[in-house]
């Protein structure tokens, strides 16, 4: 017989945490469906201030603009509610204008994932990507199919586009009972029951049938009946039944249909969410695997926000708790630079406001003000030397090259680079023949950001002009005398990046891939990790 054990405060804790992020395309209805989950958990009270935020955000032209809300976009970076007895952690993945590799740095630092197709749209290629992301790490997945109070694409369809575009198997878990003004509501598989829309009855618009269900659904749907019900009964009987454990190893999405603007199917998805999500995970580091419920406290820096005070050169660093308690005033080792680091003025990230932390638990994401001390990757713990994988560097997506408009600040341009660099704002490449900066982003905000802060931080005048690169690859050979080939053989396609890397940049991905084939005894790598020497050799 299994004796019970009784959970600890820790393991209370853990088990009612879900740290997660949403994405999808822009505007596929991420803010909307935000805004929603964060009013059922309390979070905010009135509809429209997440909304808000993000048209503050976006309405702005320039990044000068941005910068004077980026007060903003750091509350919104994380936002915690309860619901239904879970702690929940919510992360912002930037997708509009301020897509950047921090939007895929986010999903190294969640346990599982929410995705929102626009169900006129299907998948579209900003969830492609976000999605080979949440691949590396074979993150969760639970899809909401969102506007289905507007016409859209038909339900099978969809779900075989996401069996086929995103190579996971799709377990719808309702099924809509006609779309646009002829949207009725959904059937749910799990019950076999009605879940019915009623358009303009605001926050009653959801009425729940249990009896008689497939004459309610003949009564609902006239003409269209035979062909739903025919639907139904084929995915009961022969479509996917769901598996946790493929849930939980990303193989297989739970399926929802909804409308995030009328608040219809945005709790059944909540609470299929905080019944099988998981709840904060272990995490690896380059010596071990470090499980939530141990004692003592580790946590891991995934994003650094720059300029909360540009007078200061003041630095928020997201660290995600990997485990045990964190408590105000802790000192923590801050292994990369082999000191101890007294955290006073932890922040809590909340939807309206910034919480001074007194603690914090695994799953939870705290603020940690620095001045520029912290970078990306950075690893802390109480003593044991460890160092977290899995946030990495991406390889960027678009280039530019650097021209200096005042060549006596050549030095400058380079200190600032390699400053941003370092911090994961830009990506800097050098050539290994010739002095140009090739600047690698994921997305474009991140060129005018980089130009304004040299600007202001460095006082360097530089402008970006467009380059003939369109991908790039971190390469490396188990063989030297290969690597060797490769340099001879590409030399003027090699450059280092701020860290010293060896990479392969080219003009397009079609010439990439063929060298791929040609040289297969080298590892072109779409992904970086960092791992300072002094822990590496600990
Ligand atoms: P995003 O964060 O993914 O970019 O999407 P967002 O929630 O901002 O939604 C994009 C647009 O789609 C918004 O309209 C929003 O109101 C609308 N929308 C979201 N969910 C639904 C839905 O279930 N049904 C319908 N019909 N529309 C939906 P907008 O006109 O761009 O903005 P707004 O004027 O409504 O603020």
């Amino acid at each position: 017989m299994e004796v019970a054990t009784k959970k600890t405060p820790l393991q209370k804790e853990i088990a009612r945490r879900r740290t997660f992020g949403i994405i999808s395309h822009p505007d596929a209805g991420k803010t909307t469906l935000t805004e929603k989950m964060l009013l059922m958990g309390g979070a905010i009270h009135e509809a429209g201030e997440v909304r808000a935020n993000k048209s503050r955000r976006h309405a702005t032209s320039d990044w000068m603009d941005m910068e004077k809300e980026r007060g903003i976009s750091v509350t919104s970076s994380v936002m915690q509610f309860e619901y239904e007895g879970c702690k929940i952690n919510l992360l912002d993945t930037p997708g509009h204008k301020d897509f950047s590799e921090d939007t895929y740095r986010v999903l190294t630092a969640v346990d599982s994932v929410i995705m929102v197709l626009d169900h006129a749209a299907g998948v579209e290629p900003q969830t492609e990507k976000l999605m080979e992301v949440c691949r590396m790490r074979n993150t969760p997945i639970i899809t909401f199919i969102n506007k289905l109070d507007r016409d859209g694409l038909p339900p099978l369809d969809l779900l075989a586009d996401i069996e086929e575009t995103l190579g996971i198997q799709a377990v719808p878990f309702n099924w809509p009972l006609g779309m646009g003004r002829l949207f009725r509501g959904v059937y749910n598989f799990q019950d076999e029951t009605i879940q019915r829309y009623q358009k303009g009855a605001g926050p009653q618009n959801t009425v729940l049938e249990t009896e008689n269900v497939e004459e309610r659904i003949e009564t609902l749907m006239g003409s269209g009946a035979e062909d739903l019900l025919f639907e139904i009964d084929l995915l009961s009987e022969a479509g996917a039944t769901f598996k946790k454990a493929d849930y939980l190893a990303g193989k297989q999405t739970p399926v929802f249909f909804g409308t995030a603007l009328n608040n219809f199917g945005i709790k059944q998805m909540l609470n299929t969410f905080v019944t099988i999500a998981p709840p904060p995970q272990p995490r690896q580091t380059t010596t071990r695997t470090v499980q939530p419920q141990e004692d003592d406290f580790t946590g891991l820096v995934f994003k650094i926000q720059a300029n909360m005070d540009p007078r200061h050169r003041d630095r928020i660093a997201f660290v995600r708790v990997c485990s045990g308690e964190f408590t105000r005033g802790m000192t923590v080792r801050h292994h990369r630079l082999n000191q101890d680091l007294r955290i006073n003025n932890a922040t809590m990230f909340m939807a309206q406001e910034r919480e001074g932390v007194t603690s914090a638990f695994p799953g939870d994401i705290i603020g940690v003000h620095n001045h520029g001390t912290i970078r990306i990757g950075d690893s802390f713990s109480i003593d044991e030397p460890l160092w977290f994988t899995g946030v990495p560097s991406f390889a960027p997506e678009r280039f530019r090259k650097v021209q200096l408009n005042d060549p006596l600040r050549a030095k400058h341009l380079a200190k600032g680079l390699k400053q941003l660099s370092e911090e994961g704002a830009i990506q800097v490449y050098r050539p290994l023949k010739g002095s140009a900066f090739i600047l690698g982003a994921v997305g474009e905000l991140q060129f005018d950001v980089t130009v304004d802060r040299l600007k202001n931080e460095y006082n360097v005048d530089a402008q970006l002009v467009g380059v003939n690169i369109a991908a790039a690859r971190w390469v490396e050979a188990d063989d030297p005398s290969v690597m060797q080939a490769f340099e001879r053989r590409f030399q003027n396609d090699l450059y280092h990046d701020g860290a010293g890397d060896l990479a392969f940049l080219t003009y397009s991905s079609w010439y990439l891939n063929r060298t791929m084939e040609e040289w297969d005894a080298v590892r072109f790598k779409s992904t970086k990790e960092h791992v300072p020497d002094a822990v590496a050799h600990d």
